[in-house]
């Protein structure tokens, strides 16, 4: 399917397909979502399907307002009001009790519910034409990368999407922080462009972080983002340190393997026979905004190896690295 550019008549166009039980992909600040209307089940199940993802990995439900909550959840607590109060419209999202009926095949049978108000205005002139509540994960294939322009999702899904929406970069770059409210404590499920400190700094409470080696296995992976290989180039990606960098493209170039470098700031000299280099913005937004793009332009020039340089292990940088993490091994 074609990216349609996003007027005021390719929206009108979107809603009927969503009544209709039908997918849209759309953008959003963070990534493009792959849409279905979250509550009719037959329409959410295509989604898995489009995507070869597993049917118990829940779906972020995109609303489109604070208002809109009542509908989905059973209760909002008082952290939910200042954090949507907060940072709605915005790259969010809230774990909360779902209500009983928020059809199963939304949350991965679980008894909770993703919410999230996107800023994106082609998403938020879609949820309010639609006026319910949009299911839609990342429009990429299952463990693939997330895409952030609409070419990437044509890319990606091909005809299993009946209806692109092209709305142009995603700002963000990265995946919406995840914060779960269901329980009896504050607790970040993902990383994302609202850091942790901005949580605690409103709730003001420190949040329980979810550790990557608490969900080994399978079954009890709730947060597919959790899964070890995830948001991953098809082409074999490691990362490593600025110490390493010379050395290991020494080895590779000994070995005859056809690189691709995602730099963060070595200067690698004479660059001439390096061969694809893609050099990274210093600043961690700037570089989330680009790192899917980036990673997925040198996973199309068929290298034997993609070589990340680490950016930097600080806070600022923890949802770059928590990608990161997932889309490379250590060399
Ligand atoms: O930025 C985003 O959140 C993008 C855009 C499209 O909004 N969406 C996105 O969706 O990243 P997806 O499906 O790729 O990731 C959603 C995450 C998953 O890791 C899922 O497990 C988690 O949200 N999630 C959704 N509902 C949940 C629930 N009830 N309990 C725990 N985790 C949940
Ligand atoms: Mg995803």
């Amino acid at each position: 399917m074609k990216p349609i550019f996003a007027n005021d008549a390719a929206i009108d166009q979107a809603v009927d397909f969503l009544r209709q039980g039908r997918l849209v992909a759309f953008p959003t600040e963070t990534v493009y979502g792959l849409g279905a209307d979250a509550s009719n089940p037959k329409a959410v199940r295509r989604i898995f399907l489009a995507k070869g993802r597993p049917i118990d990995h829940p779906l972020i439900v995109h609303i489109p307002n604070l208002a809109s909550v009542d509908a989905w959840a059973l209760s909002v607590p008082e952290a939910a009001q200042q954090l949507a109060a907060h940072f709605w419209p915005g790259p969010l999202a809230l774990i909360l009790k779902k209500r009983p009926e928020v059809p199963l095949e939304v949350t991965g049978g679980q008894d909770t519910v993703g919410l999230r108000v996107p800023d994106h205005p082609v998403a938020l002139r879609l949820l309010q034409a639609f006026g319910s509540g949009v299911a839609a994960p990342s429009a990429n294939r299952f463990c693939r990368i997330s895409p952030t322009l609409a070419i990437h999702v044509q890319e990606e899904l091909g005809d299993a999407v009946d209806m692109i929406l092209d709305g142009g970069a995603c700002q963000v770059g990265v995946e919406s922080t995840i914060v779960d409210l269901s329980g009896a404590q504050p607790k970040l499920l993902r990383p994302g462009h609202i850091t942790r400190n901005q949580i605690e700094g409103i709730l003001q409470r420190e949040l329980i972080v979810s550790h990557q080696e608490e969900q080994t296995e399978l079954s009890q992976i709730r947060v597919p983002g959790m899964m070890a290989i995830h948001y991953a180039p098809v082409t074999r990606a490691v990362r490593c340190s600025e110490a390493n960098l010379s050395t290991i493209i020494a080895d590779l170039f000994k070995q005859g393997k056809k690189i691709g470098l995602l730099i963060y700031h070595t200067d690698l000299g004479d660059e001439s026979n390096l061969g694809a280099i893609i050099r990274m913005p210093l600043q961690a937004n700037a570089y989330a905004q680009v790192l899917y793009s980036s990673l997925r332009e040198l996973d199309s020039q068929h290298l034997d190896i993609i070589v990340v340089e680490q950016p930097p292990l600080t806070e600022t940088w923890r949802a770059i690295n928590d990608r990161l993490c997932k889309a490379t091994s250590t060399y």
